[in-house]
């Protein structure tokens, strides 16, 4: 795993839209699409809003791009304020060239959950899978809604969300009993077929799920730790969120060779 720890979360926001315009310039100079893997919360607002200044000032197009996302709640119609449909047209597609065909969302209104879960994984098959996974963390380190306990190897499914997730997103509905039970995600295993994975995570109150899961044990317990076994995972993360880490000096020069090898080469 690549640990990057940086100053602030600007910095981590920054770094990020950087793996992302790489991306899809590298794919677009080959006339080739790229397919993101997106996420919602609070974490990645300053990745949309960076791409979207990046997209203001033409340093990248959206125009060949497919996206999925990783989750949506059961129980929360798109058009509505809290949905994670709603999210992304808000903080980041209707403020870029995207076609909004090509954006997928798990549908979880109106729908056979089941069949919208195989619905969503055929899609990600025929986009030929994902080429970057952004990812954030939740503070009992789950990743998508994939809770405390989801197999490692789990595919796109209802999950249950803890006491623990909905109190932390509670903040956006006007009190926890509003925050849906359910939610549709992309599964662990799901995710680990992506070819990279970008993982985000700031400030404090994800120091210790941060901890658990790049130098804990492999378990369903802590989900994120399953990124443990993907080839190409990257965590970037600010001081903060850092601060539990026992290996933090080695992750920190281990970037700095990383700039020195790549600048003598
Ligand atoms: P947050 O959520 O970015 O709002 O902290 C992350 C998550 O629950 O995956």
């Amino acid at each position: 795993m690549r640990v990057v720890i940086l100053d602030s979360p600007d910095s981590v926001s920054r770094f990020a839209a950087d793996q992302v315009c790489c991306l899809l310039n590298k794919r677009r100079d080959k006339r080739l699409a790229s397919v993101l893997g997106l996420a919602t919360g609070g974490t990645p607002i300053g990745l949309y809003k960076e791409l979207i200044a990046r997209f203001q000032r033409n340093e990248i197009s959206f125009q060949n791009v497919d996206t999925f996302n990783l989750d949506e709640y059961v129980g929360v119609a798109p058009d509505s304020p809290l949905s994670y449909h709603y999210y992304m047209l808000d903080n980041l597609f209707k403020h870029i060239n995207i076609d909004l065909s090509r954006t997928h969302i798990p549908k979880t209104d109106g729908v056979d959950l089941n069949e919208s879960a195989t619905v969503f994984e055929n899609a990600i098959n025929r986009a030929g899978g994902i080429d970057l996974q952004i990812l954030g963390i939740g503070s009992d380190a789950h990743v998508g809604f994939n809770e405390i306990g989801s197999s490692l190897g789990s595919r796109t499914r209802v999950k249950s969300l803890t006491k623990r997730t909905r109190q932390d997103n509670a903040r956006y509905f006007t009190s926890i009993d509003q925050v849906p039970t359910l939610a549709l995600t992309m599964g662990i295993g799901t995710i680990l077929e992506s070819r990279s994975i970008l993982l985000l995570a700031t400030g404090a109150g994800k120091a210790e799920a941060i901890r658990r899961s790049i130098e804990g044990p492999i378990t369903a317990s802590v989900p994120a730790s399953a990124m443990q076994l993907h080839p190409n995972v990257t965590v970037a993360i600010d001081r903060d969120a850092a601060s539990e880490l026992a290996n933090a000096e080695y992750y920190l020069t281990s970037e700095l060779n990383r700039t020195l090898v790549s600048r003598s080469s």
